[in-house]
């Protein structure tokens, strides 16, 4: 394992590539990333990139988003299976023809949806500025949000906001049951429980704290207590261990017969495809000029509104 590693760190070295990798992937792939963050920050930092090649540790709509943001760079990602549940509730057509019932409204995108969403959306959001990006437009502005319904329920309920839903969810934090919650707050009476926005409203309304990646992230680093019930994905447990390794975390499991929270996703990128993506230079990421285009304004909005 130790030999892949390495073969992965001297050939990204030689041909002038630099490994991004999200939160949610394996540890070891997380340790050889040249930058690691959550959507937010991993876009900022694939815009601004001149390496020739961006290997995208990630899911598909965060290759194509680097590759949008920055379309000089070759963008690989280690498996082209890698998708998302919730940037597949969201079909092109079935939007295009929702959106047309709105014609009033401006449509705010979540950035885990397709550069085909993108192309119909005025602006991206990710959950680390969705609150910020959607306080950014007047109050009476009418909005519709997609592609995660429990991301858009929560933020209509923070800003006081009637933004019309599409009716899609992250499939890994969608199951997270509050009756699970609700045992281990009862078996862990000190323990504090995070959550991630994109979870349903039960289990929201439990959380002592709700926000981002970065957000749970950062809030585990310098909060004072010791204990935390985290709902969200595995892969954000590497780090936070990390930050804090005198804190403990418990995972709140997707069901009775597992005791993780893996989005198969995520995990489906390993070492060995990371090197041999690097080695033939495939999969890449390639999409249409004329969504490349399309799609570039809204990402631009959004990191334009977010600094
Ligand atoms: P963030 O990285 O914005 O927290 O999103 C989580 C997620 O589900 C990524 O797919
Ligand atoms: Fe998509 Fe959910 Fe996996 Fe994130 S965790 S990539 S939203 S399926």
């Amino acid at each position: 394992m130790d030999a892949m590693r390495d073969k992965v760190l001297k050939l990204a070295k030689e041909k002038n590539a630099i490994i991004l990798a999200h939160y949610y992937q394996t540890p070891d792939i997380q340790e050889i990333a040249d930058f690691k963050g959550d959507s937010l920050a991993l876009a900022q930092y694939a815009a601004e990139t001149d390496a020739d090649i961006i290997l995208f540790a990630g899911v598909h709509f965060m290759g194509e988003t680097a590759k949008i943001l920055n379309p000089k760079r070759k963008v690989l990602i280690p498996d082209m299976n890698a998708g998302c549940s919730l940037a597949e509730s969201c079909p092109k057509e079935d939007f295009a023809k929702f959106k047309a019932q709105y014609p009033d409204h401006i449509v705010i995108s979540y950035i885990n949806c397709s550069a085909e969403i993108k192309t119909l959306s005025d602006v991206i959001c990710t959950s680390g500025n969705a609150v910020q990006i959607v306080e950014s437009y007047p109050k009476d502005q009418k909005i519709i949000f997609a592609p995660d319904k429990n991301l858009g329920r929560y933020i209509n309920e923070v800003t006081g906001r009637e933004m019309v839903l599409w009716d899609g969810s992250c499939e890994v934090h969608d199951i997270l049951s509050s009756e699970k919650i609700m045992q281990m707050k009862v078996d862990n009476p000190d323990a504090i429980l995070i959550a991630h926005p994109e979870c349903p409203q039960p289990v929201l309304i439990l959380a002592d704290f709700v926000g981002s990646t970065t957000a749970m992230l950062n809030y585990t680093k310098n909060s004072d207590a010791k204990k935390f019930i985290v709902a969200t994905e595995t892969g954000i447990l590497h780090q936070m261990q990390k930050d804090s390794p005198d804190k403990e975390f418990l995972i709140v499991p997707a069901d009775e017969s597992c005791s993780c929270n893996d989005c198969a996703y995520m995990k489906l990128n390993t070492m060995e495809k990371i090197y041999l993506a690097l080695k033939n230079e495939k999969p890449e990421i390639i999409l249409p000029e004329q969504i490349m285009k399309d799609a570039k304004a809204p990402l631009v909005r959004m990191l334009e509104l977010s600094t």
